[in-house]
């Protein structure tokens, strides 16, 4: 154990047979902090949070708050405070969005149990409202989550990370289906979350977004890092413009 707070990833390659997905990455996360991971289709990010969580098979060292989650499977992992979405949604759509938010939450004590039993739907919804309100879906607690649009979904899958608690979020184009103004309005509100404490590891393709809320950006290309620096930085690396962003970004 070391006394470093946050993610530290060094060295992390993922194979699938002959590809090479994610090769030898160094990355880190601090508390507080919003990392950017953007690259063009293909290019391992996804990859490499499936490596981090212990989805996929991967080399490397990962630590979370000085803790070797190097060989835990994937349930310790969001146990010691490592907590994802997941690119595709993956909600329950008969279920509603309380019920959604908490089916990865710990597991339940007897006063847990026993409220539920007792008052089941009001307490749960009212548990899982200050979740909705910090993702920017107040109010849809009750609401089957098969009747919201893409954004919203995205968003459950994001206060559902967050239940519980955790260190580190890694959030897998969260914004995606989300039009231009609900875009912005998630960029603060991520910024609002990691003022809280955790830090936040950001996947989007969505440049603006990306540039407005990270610190840090990351770039990967064919599975290699290719660049690490501020957002102002990153819109005038030669490298990065020729494999991603393709020509400069307006200020
Ligand atoms: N389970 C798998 N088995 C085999 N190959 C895979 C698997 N998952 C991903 N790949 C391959 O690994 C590479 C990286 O894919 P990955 O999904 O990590 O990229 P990505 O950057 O997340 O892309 P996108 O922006 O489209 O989400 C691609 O060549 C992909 O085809
Ligand atoms: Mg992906």
């Amino acid at each position: 154990m070391t006394g470093s707070r946050g993610l530290q990833a060094s060295g992390v390659t993922v194979r699938y047979g002959g590809v090479t997905a994610v090769d030898n990455v160094d990355l880190s996360v601090e508390p507080g902090q919003v990392v950017g991971l953007i690259g063009p289709n293909g290019a391992g990010k996804t990859s490499f949070v499936d490596a981090l969580t212990g989805f996929a098979p991967a080399q490397g060292e990962i630590t979370l708050d000085g803790v070797s989650l190097t060989r835990m499977r994937p349930h310790r992992r969001r146990q010691a405070g490592l907590s994802r979405t997941w690119q595709s949604g993956e909600l329950f759509a008969s279920l509603t969005v309380a019920e959604n938010v908490l089916a990865s939450a710990r597991p339940p004590t007897w006063s847990t149990l026993a409220r539920d039993l007792f008052a089941p739907r009001r307490s749960i919804d009212a548990g899982v409202e200050p979740l909705l309100h910090a993702v920017g879906i107040p109010g849809l607690a009750s609401v089957s989550a098969g009747a919201l649009s893409l954004g919203q979904q995205k968003l459950v899958g994001v206060a559902r990370a967050m239940a519980g608690g955790c260190s580190i979020l890694l959030l897998d184009e969260p914004a995606a289906g989300l039009d231009s103004t609900e875009s912005l309005q998630f960029a603060d509100r991520i910024r609002r979350i990691v003022s809280d404490g955790p830090g936040a590891l950001l996947i989007d393709h969505d440049v603006d977004l990306m540039l407005r809320v990270c610190d840090v950006v990351y770039v990967l290309e064919f599975g290699r890092l290719i660049f690490r620096g501020t957002p102002t930085e990153v819109r005038s690396d030669p490298r990065v413009v020729a494999a991603y962003l393709g020509s400069p970004v307006e200020g």
